[in-house]
């Protein structure tokens, strides 16, 4: 597999505070990997240097064979990365199928007229019923959005991401906050997005994590710590001291 994304030496330091330190790392194309990490680890830190909202102060990011390092955030989503925050980011008052026109329509001139018609037409009806489908979201469409579930809301976030058709998607911490029944929910959908989209995932619910990767990256105070696939991690003695034996959401 050729490599989608590639970071070298990345560095994001607040003064003294190396938040990602000498970070270097590869994600191939259709590739699923894991970050894991305690609080703090910089993993939030590193996809905002990936995603551009937090440039790297230090190294190299590529992705799809340029270098994106100066990139704006807006470039880089044009070229294929799209994320999911930690926190929810939705507008409350609209329906799950305007939300999702907002997103598709955030990349095209009309941005943000939802007035523009009641209703999604030709191309981003499309979009729309995709991004619904690979969520599993299709009979929620026409419910306000203050009106589904926490875990619908965290879908239909995913849902929005992938309007944008991304190469890579980033989710951060899609699953915290979920009740057990809405985690398998959450696992399902990710687990039946496309293989060709290549996706990085920061989650501390460790089995819910390694069950959905090809290979996890393990991340303590800045730096990578270890790499391997997910029965390597697991037998790692040096996660198991620093993560695995203080779960966050135990
Ligand atoms: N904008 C900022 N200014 C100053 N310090 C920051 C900023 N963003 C993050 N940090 C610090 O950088 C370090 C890494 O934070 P980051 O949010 O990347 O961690 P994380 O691994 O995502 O943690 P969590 O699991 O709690 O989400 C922390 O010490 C944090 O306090
Ligand atoms: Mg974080």
């Amino acid at each position: 597999m050729k490599p989608l994304l590639q970071l070298e030496g990345v560095g994001i330091h607040f003064g003294a505070l190396k938040a990602v330190d000498d970070a270097t790392l590869s994600v191939a194309s259709g590739e699923r990997v894991a970050i894991l990490g305690p609080n703090g680890a910089g993993k939030t830190t590193l996809f905002n240097a990936i995603t551009g909202l937090l440039p790297a102060n230090r190294g190299i990011v590529r992705f799809d064979g340029a270098d994106i390092t100066r990139a704006s955030p807006e470039a880089r989503a044009a070229r294929g990365i799209a994320r999911t925050f930690q926190i929810t980011n939705l507008f409350f008052g609209l329906s799950v199928e305007e939300n999702l026109l907002l997103a598709t329509r955030g990349l095209s001139p009309a941005k943000f007229s939802i007035w523009r018609t009641d209703r999604a037409a030709g191309n981003e009806r499309n979009i729309v019923d995709a991004a619904l489908s690979k969520c599993h979201l299709e009979s929620r469409r026409d419910v306000l959005v203050r009106e589904i579930s926490y875990g619908e809301q965290r879908q239909l976030e995913l849902a929005m991401s992938l309007t944008s058709s991304p190469k890579l998607l980033l989710l951060d911490e899609p699953a915290a906050g979920l009740s057990p029944a809405e985690r398998v929910v959450m696992a399902n959908v990710i687990r039946s997005l496309p293989r060709e989209l290549s996706l990085v995932l920061i989650e501390h619910d460790i089995d819910l994590a390694l069950g959905l990767v090809d290979r996890v990256i393990c991340m303590y105070q800045g730096t990578v710590l270890v790499e391997g696939k997910p029965d390597e991690i697991r037998r790692d003695p040096r996660v198991q001291e620093i993560y695995l034996g203080k779960p966050r959401h135990a």
